[in-house]
């Protein structure tokens, strides 16, 4: 089988587990439907990493969250929802415009009590969440600019306690990862190794099918 036809499998079985697990849902759907009508672009992680990402939290019995790049909410509305009533998410985004259209998506999901969003710089934002004393997280989700994911990684570490999730998303790009020849995929290779090499933390890369083929790390804090 050659590649393009190994992709298009992928991607079946992609539709497959969606439709599975993915009974259609107003709430995501109006969230990705206004996103577009904004004019955001179409970076969200998909439906079934949307799962994924709710069934981690659960797993980690998350009560705070914190997100690194909110886009629209899409993937803040996924997290928000494996909270317990009395828990609660910061999520950090540079852009204004992105910022209220994220709002919206998730005021209309009922989550307002539980979601904070802070506009700002997310390194800036995460040195005054450290002073602030505003950890510890239980599950910290990556997913803004990917140059700055090394920096992220090393800010994430002194806000989480023993046991949580760190997460990264964009991963393996397109496998870019393998041999990367730009700042992006050298930034999310050095994320992954600097993951891979810390004593104190457990990790994977689950490889994930998109529009191509990319990747979600995973790593717990010891
Ligand atoms: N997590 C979202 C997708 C995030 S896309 C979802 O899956 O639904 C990446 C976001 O990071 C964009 O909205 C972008 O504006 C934001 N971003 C980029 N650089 C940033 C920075 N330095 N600080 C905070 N947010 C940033
Ligand atoms: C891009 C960023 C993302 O976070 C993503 O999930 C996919 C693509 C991008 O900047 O192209
Ligand atoms: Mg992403």
């Amino acid at each position: 089988m050659n590649t393009d036809d190994t992709i298009e499998l992928l991607r079946e079985i992609d539709a497959y587990i969606e439709d599975l697990f993915d009974p259609s849902d107003e709430v995501l759907a109006a969230a990705l439907r206004d996103s577009r009508r904004a004019g955001l672009p179409k970076i969200n992680v998909s439906p079934n990493q949307g799962r994924l990402l709710q069934l981690l939290a659960a797993m980690a019995g998350a009560r705070r969250i914190l997100e690194i790049g909110t886009l629209g909410g899409y993937s803040a509305i996924h997290l928000a929802r494996a909270l317990p009533d009395d828990g609660a998410m910061i999520s950090l985004e540079i852009d204004e415009h992105h910022a209220r259209v994220a709002r919206n998506n998730i005021a209309r999901a009922g989550l307002t009590d539980k979601v904070e969003i802070r506009v700002g710089d997310a390194h800036e934002l995460l040195g005054s969440l450290t002073e602030d004393n505003e950890g510890p997280f239980d599950v910290i989700f990556i997913d803004a600019d990917k140059e700055g994911y090394p920096a992220y990684l090393d800010a994430s570490l002194r806000l989480v306690r023993s046991g949580a999730l760190i997460l990264g998303d964009n991963t393996i790009r397109g496998g870019t990862v393998l041999d990367p020849q730009e700042a992006t995929a050298q930034a999310t290779r050095e994320f992954n190794e600097r993951i891979a090499r810390d004593p104190g933390l457990t990790g994977i890369i689950l490889p994930l099918i998109r529009e191509r083929i990319d990747g979600l790390t995973v790593a717990r804090v010891l």
